[in-house]
């Protein structure tokens, strides 16, 4: 039996993790987190497919290939969190189709600027895990299990 795929997506900026304000986000890179979320993965049973776009549109195109795939996925939508509500219809769509999404950010934006303290994704996310570092998306993994 082949392991279920995990589509683990990040979104602007996110790339930068490391030197991005590192104060907020910590020293860890994305590729450090991607080189966690796939042994956590592995460790659950799963097969973490790790992807970053600074690009709404791909990022929407990713959500509906893990909807075509039949795989669940843990988001950071990074700022388009915020405001995108054409990654939340995305969203919507994966949770409508019977997959889990559970929304992840490595601060706790509730407890940041204002305009951080609303997500448009969480709606219509399954779950959400926030304010652990890279650690959330570990969070995210184990909850999809
Ligand atoms: C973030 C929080 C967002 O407000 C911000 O725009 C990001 C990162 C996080 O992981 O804490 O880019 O999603």
């Amino acid at each position: 039996m082949t392991a279920p795929t995990v589509f683990v997506l990040s979104g602007p900026n996110l790339g930068r993790l490391g030197t991005r304000e590192p104060e907020v986000y910590g020293s860890d890179t994305l590729a450090d987190v991607h080189d966690a979320v796939r042994r956590e993965a592995e460790h659950l049973g799963l097969v973490a497919d790790c992807r970053q776009t600074n690009h709404e549109g791909e990022l929407i195109d990713w959500l509906h290939e893990a909807v075509d795939a039949g795989a669940d996925v843990v988001l950071n939508p990074g700022a388009f969190t915020h405001y995108s509500y054409a990654v939340r219809d995305a969203c919507a769509i994966v949770t409508t189709s019977g997959r889990s999404l559970v929304e992840v950010h490595l601060s706790n934006p509730a407890a940041r600027e204002e305009f951080r303290h609303t997500s448009v994704v969480a709606p219509v996310a399954t779950g959400y895990v926030a304010g652990f570092g890279l650690q959330s998306y570990l969070l995210a993994l184990r909850a999809l299990v």
